[in-house]
């Protein structure tokens, strides 16, 4: 796994720009707004990067497919398997060879209504565990909930056509298995390992990765 902080001088983000695509260039060119264009920038130009020294080529060389429901995943037939998660300040990128994975990094510092958030996108289960903590602990238990779920989402790479209260995760801190139960297949939340990934202050992370090959 690797970190990137997402903040660099003007000249930085130029030379990153040049190693994308043409297709990514007028994606990053299609932003109205700076911020998420200098992130998309730099995530998409390291993400290349990282993957060009895994397969000993180079950045420009990477060839990207993408899911039904845009998840990335590389060409060819190297087996290394990776997802990226970039929010305010801060991008994560996973590598792994022949597993299915997904990470999620959020913001902690986002201004939510914890409550009314987890009542309408978490399972029953989780917001029952949820209304159980005082409102110091919820603001953390919320976001490791919400991570732990997109990482698991976004490792399927459904986005959001994968129904959030059809899986239960975990609010608990330290779970190393943090997927607690999947409907209608009880069975799917033993082929996953759910769990925290550290980052820096005012951030939460997770990451899902299937344990059988793929
Ligand atoms: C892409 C998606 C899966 C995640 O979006 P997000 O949380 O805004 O963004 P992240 O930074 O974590 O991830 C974006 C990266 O994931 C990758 N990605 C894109 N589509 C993806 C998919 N279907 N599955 C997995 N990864 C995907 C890309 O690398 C993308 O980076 P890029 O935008 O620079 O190309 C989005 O389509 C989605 O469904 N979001 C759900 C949001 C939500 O309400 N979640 C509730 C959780 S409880």
């Amino acid at each position: 796994m690797w970190q990137l902080p997402l903040h660099v001088s003007a000249k930085e983000v130029s030379a990153y720009y040049r190693l994308l695509s043409s297709e990514e260039q007028e994606r990053a060119l299609r932003f109205r707004v700076d911020r998420p264009r200098t992130e998309f920038v730099l995530t998409r130009g390291t993400l290349r990067t990282l993957l060009a020294q895994y397969l000993g080529s180079t950045p420009q060389e990477v060839q990207f497919r993408y899911e039904l429901r845009g998840k990335p995943a590389l060409e060819g037939e190297s087996g290394l398997c990776f997802n990226v998660s970039h929010t305010d300040g801060l991008a994560l990128m996973a590598f792994v060879m022949r597993r299915t994975i997904g990470i999620d990094v959020e913001n902690m510092g986002r201004d939510v209504d914890a409550q009314r958030l987890a009542e309408r996108f978490f399972s029953a289960r989780e917001v029952k565990a949820l209304k159980r903590l005082n409102r110091e602990e919820l603001r953390a238990a919320f976001f490791r909930c919400w991570t732990r779920k997109e990482a698991y989402i976004k490792a399927k790479g459904d986005g959001l056509s994968l129904p959030l209260h059809e899986f239960d995760v975990s609010i608990m801190r330290n779970e190393t298995d943090a997927l607690l139960a999947t409907r209608p297949d009880p069975a799917e939340s033993d082929r996953w390992m759910v769990c925290d990934v550290p980052v820096g202050p005012g951030y939460t992370a997770a990451l899902a990765v299937r344990k059988d090959v793929a």
